[in-house]
């Protein structure tokens, strides 16, 4: 039996890969995979990583020396993947598409609960505090809804958001002509939305596509919500708005520093990221663990997806879902 090492496992990752692999012996490790977890992999010809592992050159050309040939990652996202160091040496393939849906639902959840200052109700309820002074929102009817990236999650995203009888602008370098989609240029959509959602990868074009200048151009009561990746928001200049009232609030399920915080139990440690601290401490900043895709049918379709891709891989066929350098 081929043997898969699998690292960053979590329970919830191991309940569909157990359910539905039949084919292969998986190694689990909680070790995320990195230049010194890579010896784990001894033995394996393919490994299955996710969103934060570190899988860069060093990581690449050492997994090649230990024989491995395939990258499976178990994420859409592949910005933390060395494509140029793994050019020739091993495959990657990744799952694009699980459920859209997931990480949609969540983001819309969070604006809910950032808008109409859920978080705080609920914990003044659990203490008999029934006053409502401060918690006032704003109707989602009638207001803009700026899309970052109108792909799978971003098009879902909008589908809600019509569904609340919002008004739905869109920026993408790749508009979807024909879908009805009031695409704008980024100005625009920065400076007429009442909420931004951000749903584009991270490259290079999009690192710190929210800065200083982006948030400059918001208005002072907009709600920022970012599922996508933690680069995407340059964090001080957040916070530096945050602080400055220039924006309303921030929904972050995605941290720009949150490779060795994110997915971790840290409640007894000092946490050092004074940025992310400040943030946490704001009332109109609500956190998620990079938890947008976890959904029941989000991680039986990953599970599936990723044996069906190592399956292929094994017996030869062509891969669906390789990624290569471009
Ligand atoms: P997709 O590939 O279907 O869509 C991405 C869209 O972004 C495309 O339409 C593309 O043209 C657009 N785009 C590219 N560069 C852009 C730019 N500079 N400005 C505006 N738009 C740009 O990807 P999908 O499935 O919709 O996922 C989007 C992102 O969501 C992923 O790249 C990943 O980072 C993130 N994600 C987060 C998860 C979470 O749990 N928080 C789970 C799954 C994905």
């Amino acid at each position: 039996m081929e043997k898969i090492a699998f690292f960053d496992a979590k329970p919830y990752d191991r309940v569909w890969f157990d359910k539905l692999n039949r084919d292969f012996e998986i190694r689990y490790f909680e070790s995320k995979l990195r230049p010194e977890s890579v010896q784990l992999a001894e033995g394996c010809r393919a490994v299955c990583a996710f969103v934060n592992d570190d899988i860069g050159s060093a990581t690449v050309n050492s997994l090649a020396k230990l024989g491995v040939e395939i990258i499976a990652m178990r994420c859409a996202g592949y910005n933390n993947v060395s494509l140029e160091a793994a050019s020739g040496k091993m495959k990657v393939v990744r799952v694009p598409a699980y459920s859209p849906y997931s990480v949609a639902e969540h983001a819309m959840g969070m604006i809910l609960m950032l808008n109409r200052k859920l978080h705080k109700a609920y914990i003044r309820t659990r203490d008999f505090n029934f006053s409502l002074n401060g918690l006032v929102g704003f109707d989602m009817h009638g207001k803009t809804a700026g899309v970052i990236g109108t792909g799978k999650i971003g098009r879902a995203f909008i589908d809600i958001c019509r569904g609340f009888g919002m008004n739905v602008i869109a920026n993408d370098p790749y508009p979807d002509t024909g879908s009805g989609i009031n695409y704008v240029t980024s100005e625009e959509l920065f400076r007429q939305s009442d909420i931004i959602s951000l749903h584009c990868p991270l490259t290079n074009d999009t690192h710190h596509i929210i800065n200083e200048r982006s948030l400059s151009l918001m208005k002072p009561e907009s709600l920022l919500v970012n599922t996508s990746r933690g680069s995407l928001i340059d964090s001080e200049a957040l916070l530096a708005a945050l602080n400055e009232k220039r924006i309303g609030g921030a929904a972050l399920d995605v941290y720009e520093e949150e490779t060795d915080l994110f997915y971790n139990d840290n409640s007894t440690k000092i946490v050092t990221d004074e940025v992310l601290s400040l943030l946490v401490s704001r009332p109109n900043v609500l956190i998620t663990s990079h938890q947008a895709y976890l959904t029941r049918e989000a991680l039986q379709s990953i599970a599936a997806t990723t044996l069906e891709s190592l399956g292929d891989f094994f017996s030869g066929k062509p891969l669906k879902y390789e990624i290569k350098r471009s």
